[in-house]
């Protein structure tokens, strides 16, 4: 077995799914309630920055996901104590006796994740030295770690390539910096900012992300003592401080799962309320979902995703950072895209090789071609590279049952509103990794009336 599927296997073990495999009788829509909890991409990063702490943090609305699983590991093999918390989905973090680990416990718990390279500049600020394996992630191109890497070292840490992984050190203490991002990207933001906090001196990000997730963060690092200001030109400021408490955060929702279940809503002619779903953050899915013809409701506790009935209407979609349309977006709204009677397009420019879920959407009949121009307003970081990032989808096209192999977080999401969608039945395997980040989405199918048995139930 591939060692994607031995981790998913293992993380739907860890979550319930006895067998790796679910068999979906398809055609129905899905209609009903379900709630979402705390940002998967969110939660894990706020569970690394209690370990800044003097004190111990508790995180609220911490959602059932094996990414989750895998921080927790990570934490309580440096010494982190974690414990449930009185409220479900509250943990208590204890870094009290926080202590080096060795690679090969990291490794054994880091599985496929890729959040260990945030827990450097907290391990280099407390312990002095800090070690990561060598890091997975989902299979959306090649996942480097060279921002990462750049950070820590303008900070002061000395980095020493091992056969097995990297170790470093920071002899002299780690100094604030100016640095300027190639690319606004997420986990270097939040590297610089789990460093910078604990830093001397001041250290001066350019060209930072802003998603609402790296903004919860600072909320968080806030609440700890930290000094952070962001600027309208997207500069961020850090005023290292000596010391940092604990936190005590209800985590931000989970605008990627959200927005999943609305693409799951629209593709299967159904209607889902998404308990704990926020316009703001989701403003510009918002439009595109109404642009595409799905219909929805803005409620105090949620949003209400559905199909007014009539035809969906393609459009030409441009991933990009936030405020633009996120890339983990796109995915599930592919799905629904393949109903749309027309022509539309998707330029992704955050990950060269993010349409790798079409093919099994192309085997159940949908029309998708696959380009490496960039089909969109503006050329991207990957035109002229050979790297296959823009799809133009044709609809609509009548999707039947297939048998289908999950290969990532965002794709098997969309490979399940597929099977939902389509008429016969489907058999959709690896589906463990979808539990890295969609918690308790078996009890959740029940919730909306999908018609499917879990093998080995
Ligand atoms: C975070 O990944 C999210 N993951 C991703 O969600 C999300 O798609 C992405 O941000 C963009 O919003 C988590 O937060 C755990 P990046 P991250 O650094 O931080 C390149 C999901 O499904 N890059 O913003 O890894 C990189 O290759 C996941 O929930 C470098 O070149 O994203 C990519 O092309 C998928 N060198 C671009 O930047 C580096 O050192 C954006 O990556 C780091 C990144």
């Amino acid at each position: 077995m591939n060692p994607l599927a031995q981790d998913a296997r293992a993380a739907g073990a860890r979550v319930g799914l006895t067998g790796d495999t679910i068999t979906i009788n398809g055609g129905q829509p899905l209609k009903g309630r379900i709630e979402v909890k705390g940002a998967k991409n969110l939660v894990t990063k706020a569970m690394v920055a209690a370990l800044l702490g003097e004190t111990p943090s508790i995180l609220r609305d911490v959602p059932d996901i094996s990414d989750v699983r895998v921080v927790r590991g990570l934490l309580e093999v440096h010494g982190v104590k974690v414990a449930l918390g009185a409220e479900p989905g509250e943990l208590i973090l204890d870094p009290k006796d926080v202590e080096s680990a060795h690679m090969v416990d990291i490794d054994a718990h880091a599985g496929s994740s890729r959040i260990p390279i945030l827990f450097c500049g907290p391990l280099l600020h407390r312990l002095g030295e800090a070690f990561i394996p060598d890091l997975g992630g989902c299979r959306i191109g090649d996942r480097p770690i060279d921002f990462h890497l750049e950070v820590l070292a303008k900070f002061g840490a000395v980095i020493e390539k091992l056969p097995s992984g990297i170790r470093m050190t920071a002899p002299e203490g780690l100094v604030g910096t100016k640095i300027e991002l190639p690319y606004p990207s997420v986990g270097a933001t939040e590297q610089v900012l789990l460093t910078a906090v604990r830093a001397t001196g001041k250290t001066e990000l350019t060209g930072a992300a802003i998603e609402p997730e790296i903004m919860d963060l600072i909320n968080i690092l806030q609440k700890m003592g930290a000094i952070i200001s962001v600027d309208t030109d997207r500069v961020i400021r850090i005023e290292g401080v000596d010391s940092l408490t604990g936190y005590t955060h209800r985590a931000l929702f989970d605008r990627n799962e959200a927005a999943s279940w609305a693409a799951a809503a629209l593709a299967t002619n159904g209607d889902i309320f998404v308990g704990g779903a926020r316009q703001p953050e989701m403003l510009t899915f918002l439009n595109v979902f109404r642009k595409v013809g799905g219909a929805f409701d803005i409620h105090d506790d949620g949003i209400r995703f559905y199909h007014p009935g009539g035809e969906l209407s393609p459009v030409v979609i441009e991933t990009d950072v936030h405020p633009g349309f996120m890339t983990d977006w796109q995915q599930p709204l592919v799905v629904a895209l393949t109903q749309a009677h027309g022509v539309s397009i998707v330029h992704e420019t955050v990950y060269e090789q993010r349409f790798g879920f079409v093919e099994a959407l192309i085997d159940m009949g949908a029309n998708i071609q696959l380009q490496s121009d960039c089909l969109g307003s503006h050329p991207c970081r990957f035109g002229q590279r050979n790297f296959v990032h823009s799809a133009i989808i044709s609809g609509p096209t009548t999707l039947h049952a297939a048998d289908i192999v999950v290969p990532d977080l965002r794709g098997g999401f969309s490979h399940l509103i597929a099977a939902l969608s389509a008429e016969g039945t489907s058999r959709v395997s690896n589906v463990g990794i979808i539990s890295r980040g969609y918690g308790d989405f078996i009890t959740k199918l029940r919730q909306l009336g999908a018609n499917f048995v879990v093998e080995g139930e």
